[in-house]
């Protein structure tokens, strides 16, 4: 029936018919803050960047998430700056490295809190690639290798999810055999199954202090204008053992998010990643939005996409920000 009998008006007329009819409503269920670690103590080094975070040391690291657990905030994913670079990024699955420290004071202060360690090597590298480098090319299956071991270190300083985000071919699998070897078959794997090569990084290269040093990551992260690839980056995911998939960036890839989720059924996670934070900031600095409000809207368009949850800079904010 067309309109002058169907007038969708109808139901806009007041908040409470429209609150009574939204389809898509937020929740702090839906977030997952990501957060900077480095060494030291009493450190909080402000990010410029991204106004509002910091690179914390362990101790100031685990204060930071006290009001991030009673916003209700579900969980935090870490990224870790070490003390020093190699070219075989053993700081990444050190004993005692950089986030494995944070992983051990966050379980003993914050139990309830779900733990995700970012897998890559960009912040561990000297050259800054998410891999092993030899003349040049970043190569993909001697980085399978560390990328294993680093799972199980993750895992066992007390991670309860991993997420590899380094773009190898076959990484979910032998992450998966290497938990399931290590005794660590109940550790779910939350892959970055479209990953795309995207601007809106800059300010995390910043906040991680990872940039490459030679080239870009072209060769391994997705070509932004591919949505085909992005499904079968996503079934190879799943085949090799995902638990969860990601779409990162999260607003630019809305269509991406979509078919992810409709497609394959599993739970689905978006990135809205730093660019897309500080671009909200920097235009709300300057009186050009009302961030709040486009924060939140932001946010609802990627869970109305089809994210069963997001992780964003934003989380805290905008925990605080819902009614
Ligand atoms: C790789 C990694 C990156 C981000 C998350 N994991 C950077 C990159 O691929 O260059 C970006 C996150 C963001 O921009 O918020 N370790």
């Amino acid at each position: 029936m067309a309109f002058p009998t169907t007038r969708l008006r109808r139901l806009r007329q007041s908040p409470s018919l429209r609150r009574l009819v939204r389809e898509t409503v937020l929740t702090p269920d839906d977030f997952i803050m990501p957060l900077f670690v480095r060494p030291g103590k009493g450190e909080k080094r402000a990010i410029k960047s991204m106004p509002g975070h910091y690179q914390y040391s362990v101790d100031e690291l685990v204060k930071a998430c006290a009001p991030i657990v009673s916003a209700g905030i579900p969980g935090v994913i870490l990224f870790g700056i070490p003390d020093k670079k190699d070219a075989r990024a053993s700081g990444a699955f050190a004993k005692d490295g950089i986030v494995q420290k944070a992983a051990r004071a966050l379980k003993d202060k914050h139990p309830g809190l779900v733990l995700i360690a970012d897998l890559c090597f960009c912040e561990y590298t000297d050259h800054g690639h998410c891999g092993i480098v030899e003349d040049g090319n970043i190569v993909n299956d001697a980085t399978l290798e560390l990328a294993a071991k680093t799972a199980v270190s993750q895992a066992e300083a007390g991670f309860d999810v991993i997420a590899p985000s380094g773009m190898m071919d076959g990484q979910v699998g032998a992450i998966r055999k290497a938990l399931d070897s290590g005794g660590k078959s109940m550790t779910p794997i939350l892959a970055y199954a479209a990953k795309y090569a995207s601007a809106f990084y800059g300010p995390f290269r910043e906040a991680a202090e990872s940039p490459p040093s030679f080239g870009d990551r072209s060769s391994y992260q997705m070509d932004p204008a591919n949505f085909h690839e992005a499904l079968r980056e996503t079934e190879l995911d799943v085949k090799e053992g995902a638990d969860m998939v990601m779409v990162k960036p999260a607003l630019p890839y809305l269509d991406v998010i979509k078919a992810v989720r409709e497609r394959f059924g599993l739970p689905t996670a978006a990135y809205s990643v730093s660019g897309e934070f500080s671009m909200l900031k920097a235009a709300a600095a300057n009186g050009w939005l009302d961030e709040k409000r486009a924060a939140l809207e932001s946010l609802t368009a990627i869970k109305r996409a089809g994210a069963d949850f997001i992780l964003t800079y934003y989380a805290l904010e905008a925990a605080r920000w819902l009614p």
